[in-house]
């Protein structure tokens, strides 16, 4: 199959991409689409013909399911039953962060086939405010299935580029929207009453942070896909290889403890490529990439990070050496990306 790409420069290139997307969503194709976030392979969510193609082309495991891309907020209530006592709680974070990088965990309405959620009765949601994916899902009127764009356990792809390396003769068409503004996999959260407070745990750390959370109730972290892994044991080894490069990827955490073998060639990847970090002089390194230049913006940082994971790995080092970022903020999402790269790898 051959991929095509549709650049999205002008008022007219949008036009044509727009049409374009929602024709072959509309025949039950594959599209990859920008979101602020990273790029995602979409179908129409409510044809499991449609949804089955992408598991297909990402050769993603049928027991790990998708995230639902809603055309406005008020959809939410068509593909999900909110609880009555969340639903406040889901409407404040609604109104709050919708549209934009947090995904809600909520029990599934029958319109939502099996295949998208693996067969869970609970379905995963949120709504990109990307303007072309916005256009894109306005135009066509129904929620659009859409996990990252790229091989299964490979690096999210946050440029048109990427997508068409992991994903170049499987898929029809690429919209190419540029680099991605976040560069980071949206929130994932699960509400529930809680004892005194609501209850938001959170299953995959993302742009949307602790310190945006906290004033809707208790923040708690859990481990990432805890409900798949519940419901379908053979779930955490394999998904503890997420976002891997191909190069051996090592994260770090004391500089101290790196003793480098003479006859291997390492890639630095540095948060703010200062000397006083102590990793710059630990090595003559064959490749620096800073993850944010100067100051040390952990929001540059998660823009930057699977871009210049990719870039690594396409070098032929030997071996990617990370430095930590600060544990706060999106550091938490950028630590959680760079452990689950890691090797030896940590399940
Ligand atoms: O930012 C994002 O969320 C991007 C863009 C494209 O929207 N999408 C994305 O999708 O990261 P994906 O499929 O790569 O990651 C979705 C994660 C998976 O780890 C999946 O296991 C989990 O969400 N998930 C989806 N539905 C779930 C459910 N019902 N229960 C538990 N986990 C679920
Ligand atoms: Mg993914």
């Amino acid at each position: 199959m051959e991929t095509k790409i549709i650049f999205t420069d002008s008022d007219l290139d949008i036009r044509e991409a727009v049409g374009q997307a929602v024709a072959l969503l509309r025949a039950g194709e594959l599209v990859a689409l920008p979101t602020e976030t990273v790029y995602g392979l979409g179908a129409n969510a409510l044809d499991p013909e449609a949804v089955a193609k992408i598991f297909e082309a990402k050769e993603r495991p049928s027991f790990d399911p998708l995230i639902v891309h809603l055309p406005s907020k008020t959809a939410l209530r068509e593909v999900t039953e909110i609880p009555d006592e969340i639903e406040k709680t889901i409407t404040q974070l609604v109104e709050t962060f919708w549209p934009g990088p947090l995904t809600l965990l909520l029990p599934k309405r029958d319109v939502i086939p099996d295949i998208v959620t693996a067969g869970l009765q609970t379905v995963a949601v949120r709504q990109s405010d990307h303007p072309i994916f916005r256009r894109i899902i306005k135009q066509f009127g129904t929620p659009i299935a859409a996990p990252s764009a790229n091989r299964f356990g490979s690096i999210s792809p946050t440029s048109a580029t990427h997508v068409s390396e992991q994903l170049g003769g499987r898929i029809p068409l690429i919209i190419d929207g540029g680099a991605c503004s976040r560069g980071l996999e949206s929130t994932i959260v699960r509400v529930s009453p809680g004892p005194k407070k609501p209850l938001i745990e959170v299953l995959r750390p993302g742009p949307i942070t602790e310190d945006d959370l906290k004033k809707f109730g208790k923040v708690v972290f859990v481990g990432r896909n805890a409900a798949v892994e519940e419901s379908a044991p053979e779930a955490p080894g394999r998904l503890a290889s997420h976002y891997a490069p191909r190069t051996p990827l090592r994260l770090v955490e004391d500089p101290a403890t790196f003793t480098p073998d003479p006859a291997k060639r390492y890639a630095l990847l540095s948060y703010r490529g200062q000397e006083k970090d102590g990793y710059l002089p630990l090595h003559d390194w064959a490749k620096v990439a800073v993850l944010s230049p100067g100051s040390g913006r952990l929001t540059e940082a998660g823009i930057r990070l699977f871009h210049l994971m990719v870039q690594l790995d396409q070098g032929g080092y030997d071996e990617i050496i990370a430095e930590p970022v600060p544990d706060r903020g999106i550091g938490r999402a950028i630590l959680d990306k760079l452990r689950r790269a890691s090797h030896p790898r940590k399940a």
